[in-house]
């Protein structure tokens, strides 16, 4: 019988969520419904700066590795997650006053080091995410700050020269359909391209919620400029918060948001991958992060498949 994951093999594209490792280390029904359901893991953290540089030097590859193993074992693709971030740095990093060259050693080591280990085993690397503003502008943050406005592109070639395989993403939200954020995303890697940078796709988040998600035509439109430059797109860390305790009307509403964000996908011509920030309610970020909303992804609490999951896998 057919599952989210064939059914997508057969549409051409990746479908993928975002794993929790101590839920996959724990919880049984985790790995089975990932494996069976699901054909590209994004480490939800486990690759973050904090958890894989924790100190100077010292990397710990831990929760990677075993993340890396297990889409090996099925048979499924891995996004990398994600290099030049200014969010869950470590203190040692942060805390300190290194000068633009330490920061650039330490940068380049820190790319050199993660992209080389998972060389052929990461199919996508999300290099560089959020340093687009909402008004478009380049953001000032941790690595513009310290480094200069040059920090994407140097990052951008140096995970290139570490694994000249892998599809190099830049990854970001609230640019999914057309508007000054989305326009200063475009910008900013068409600028990249010319340069001869080397980038291949933009990854559109898609945290949205019920009153609040970009129309489709947008999306699609979007995507379509970026396909004109050469640029793949994904949708990578989708998830649509219900207000809790959700109704069946926001369950059907729910569905018909992630029925028209993958037709989005499916219509435009360089979208290869639609992925969610999750597997199951039970493991999701948004409760602890927006209190008051939940229930965002395709699986509930118990492992059971939702309306929305049915709605997407009736498109596919
Ligand atoms: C979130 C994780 O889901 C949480 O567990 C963590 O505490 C904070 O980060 N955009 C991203 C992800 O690119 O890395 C974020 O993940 C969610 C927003």
């Amino acid at each position: 019988t057919e599952t989210l994951r064939s059914l997508a093999e057969k549409n051409g594209i990746y479908v993928g969520a975002a794993v929790n490792v101590e839920a996959l280390g724990k919880d049984e029904r985790y790995s089975k419904i990932l494996a069976k359901e699901f054909s590209l893991i994004t480490p939800e953290n486990s690759m973050k700066f904090n958890v894989i540089h924790p100190d100077r030097g010292r990397y710990d590859f831990s929760q990677a590795d075993a993340l890396v193993d297990f889409a090996e074992r099925y048979g499924m693709k891995v996004n990398g997650h994600v290099l030049v971030w200014d969010q869950q740095l470590p203190d040692w990093l942060t805390k300190n006053h290194f000068t633009k060259e330490e920061l650039k050693a330490i940068l380049h080591d820190h790319i050199r080091s993660v992209v080389s280990r998972y060389r052929g085993k990461v199919w996508s690397w999300d290099v560089a995410a959020e340093a687009v503003g909402g008004d478009g502008k380049l953001r000032d943050t941790f690595w513009s700050r310290g480094i200069g406005a040059d920090y994407l592109e140097l990052a951008f070639r140096w995970v290139h020269e570490a694994d000249p395989e892998a599809h190099l993403r830049y990854n970001d939200y609230g640019g999914e359909d057309m508007g000054p954020k989305s326009q200063g995303i475009y910008d900013l890697v068409a600028r990249l391209r010319r340069k001869g940078v080397p980038i291949d796709g933009v990854g559109l988040q898609m945290h949205v919620e019920l009153g609040n998600f970009p129309n489709e035509q947008d999306v699609r439109r979007n995507m379509e400029r970026l396909a004109a430059i050469g640029l793949d797109s994904h949708i990578t860390e989708m998830d649509v918060s219900l207000p809790m305790p959700a109704t069946a009307d926001d369950f059907r509403a729910q569905a018909r948001v992630y029925l028209n964000m993958l037709q989005a996908c499916l219509l435009a011509s360089r979208c290869r991958s639609f992925s969610t920030w999750g597997v199951t309610d039970r493991y999701s970020w948004i409760p602890e992060s927006f209190p008051g909303l939940g229930d965002a992804l395709l699986f509930d609490q118990d492992y059971q498949p939702k309306s929305a999951y049915f709605s997407i896998c009736s498109l596919l």
